[in-house]
């Protein structure tokens, strides 16, 4: 799993090169909990103009886009923003960084960042930039992981962790009770609603297991850490593969009219 804590390398400043496919397979669609908590707080419908942000391979962006409203995405990563296209044919999905979108202000109703905003160089100007292209009196919201100790995934991440010999990288502030609200409340929005929801991630077999918590490793990584991730895995078993219980928190909040 592409961790909070690595450190982005020269050649790929994002991180994300190379694994749009993976991550469309593999993770796509997990936080569907966390979009319809979006979506409903911020009252998303057939006439909302929306982006959201750090869009991946875009399948929140094709939920919106199901919903009836104008959907749009950007992301930095171009691997992304094509899978993305090819996903929603009448989306505008654009490359960009959260801290550098290319929208003039006040373009759109509802802007949303899902699991994204911790990869910013900065999450204040991420948070400054998604306020700037969003209209006086709309409404910015933001999901991400909840704290590791609520999700099963960090068992596992735990365990990859040791042993690589490094420690189990801290949780941000992202992650932390209050922590979207505090963001947003920084941003000068006036936070509207906030809470948490159930996400699930299961993979049907040690294959996708260990694609799905090693994806974007080095193949001799994958190679060297496979058995710690089955091993670390065994309390997740079910009968038909593997089933992890993890949290991600939400918060929306308005701009001022
Ligand atoms: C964990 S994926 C989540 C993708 C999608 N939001 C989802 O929930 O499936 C993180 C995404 O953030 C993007 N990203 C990395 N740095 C970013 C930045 N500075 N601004 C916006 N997005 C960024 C990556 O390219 C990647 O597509």
């Amino acid at each position: 799993m592409i961790r909070e804590s690595e450190a982005p390398h020269a050649a790929d400043p994002h991180g994300w090169s190379g694994v749009a496919e993976g991550w469309a397979e593999l993770w796509g669609g997990f936080a569907e909990p966390a979009w319809r908590a979006l979506a409903d707080v911020t009252g998303i419908g057939p006439s909302s103009r929306t982006l959201d942000v750090g869009c991946g391979s875009g399948e929140f962006v094709a939920f919106l886009d199901r919903l009836g409203a104008s959907a749009a995405g950007a992301d930095p990563d171009p691997g992304m923003v094509g899978v993305a296209r090819s996903r929603v044919s009448g989306a505008e999905v654009r490359v960009g960084d959260a801290e550098r979108l290319p929208w003039p202000d006040a373009a759109f109703d509802v802007v949303t960042a899902i699991n994204a905003l911790q990869f910013a160089d900065d999450t204040d100007d991420a948070v400054a930039e998604l306020v700037r292209v969003t209209v006086p009196g709309g409404l910015v919201g933001i999901s991400n992981w909840a704290e590791s100790d609520r999700n099963d995934l960090g068992t596992i991440d735990a365990a990859v962790a040791a042993a690589a010999g490094e420690d189990v990288s801290k949780d941000g502030d992202l992650r932390k009770p209050g922590g979207l609200e505090a963001l947003l409340g920084d941003g000068g929005l006036e936070v509207v609603a906030a809470g948490l929801v159930e996400v699930v991630w299961e993979a049907p077999d040690d294959d996708v297991l260990v694609r799905g918590v090693l994806l974007g490793e080095e193949p001799q990584v994958v190679a060297a850490t496979a058995a710690t991730v089955i091993e670390a895995a065994r309390p997740f078993r079910t009968s038909g593969g593997y089933r992890f219980v993890n949290a991600f928190r939400y918060a929306a909040a308005r701009k001022p009219g």
